[in-house]
């Protein structure tokens, strides 16, 4: 089913959230290895790509939010109120933490006086106008944000884990399979 039900995620979700985690698990590592790396064509090639995965990234995750809202969102499995509010809630900082990330890089890039290029099919709107000092706030909120994101992401595989090995309930196997 391309649906969620209230106790189920439909194939959409399911394939956005592991589309979007490979990506951004991917963005992450391969934006700390570009910035130690010479400059050359190497390095350029290697932005530009980061970029555009980038920019695709924060528009999977217009769309996701988008799909959120016009598909029920299905129940956290924990019967531990505080456990839901928790879950429901961590899942809303991961999902602004991206978007913080994203948007930061964009507007670091066309500060800088560079346009955002999506591998050449298209380029995205422009946003900001060149200016150093809001380039340079946008690259320490793109050098900063990852960490907590990539600390949410910790946090949140480890909950994912003990859903499925200690508390031994569905909720691993729900984002894999749907049911
Ligand atoms: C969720 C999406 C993104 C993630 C997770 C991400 C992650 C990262 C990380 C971890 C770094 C290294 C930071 C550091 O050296 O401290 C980085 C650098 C960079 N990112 Fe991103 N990024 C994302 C989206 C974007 C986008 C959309 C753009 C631009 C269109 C962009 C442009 C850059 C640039 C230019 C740098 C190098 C900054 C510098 O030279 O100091 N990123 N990114
Ligand atoms: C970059 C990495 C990841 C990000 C940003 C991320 C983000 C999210 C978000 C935002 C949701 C909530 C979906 C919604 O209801 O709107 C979610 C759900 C979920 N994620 Fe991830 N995720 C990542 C990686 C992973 C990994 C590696 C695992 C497995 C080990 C995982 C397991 C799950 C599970 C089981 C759910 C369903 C939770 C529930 O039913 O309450 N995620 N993820």
């Amino acid at each position: 089913m391309l649906r969620n039900t209230k106790d189920s995620y439909g194939l959409v979700a399911r394939l956005l959230h592991w589309l979007m985690a490979i990506l951004i698990i991917g963005l992450i590592i391969v934006g700390l290895i570009m910035t130690e790396l010479p400059k050359g064509d190497l390095k350029s090639q290697i932005y530009q790509t980061h970029k555009a995965i980038g920019a695709i990234v924060l528009i999977l995750l217009i769309f996701r939010l988008f799909w959120r809202l016009i598909n029920p969102v299905p129940e956290p499995l924990s019967i531990d109120l505080r456990e839901r509010l928790l879950a429901r809630l961590m899942h809303l900082v991961l999902y602004a933490l991206i978007f913080i990330q994203a948007l930061s890089g964009i507007i670091m890039s066309q500060a800088h006086g560079y346009a955002v290029s999506v591998f050449g099919w298209f380029e995205l709107p422009t946003l900001v106008n060149k200016s150093k000092d809001l380039a340079e706030a946008a690259e320490e909120v793109h050098e900063f944000v990852w960490i907590i994101l990539t600390i949410g992401i910790i946090l949140h595989v480890m909950a994912a884990l003990k859903h499925h090995f200690i508390d031994k309930d569905r909720t691993l196997l729900r984002m894999i399979k749907g049911q």
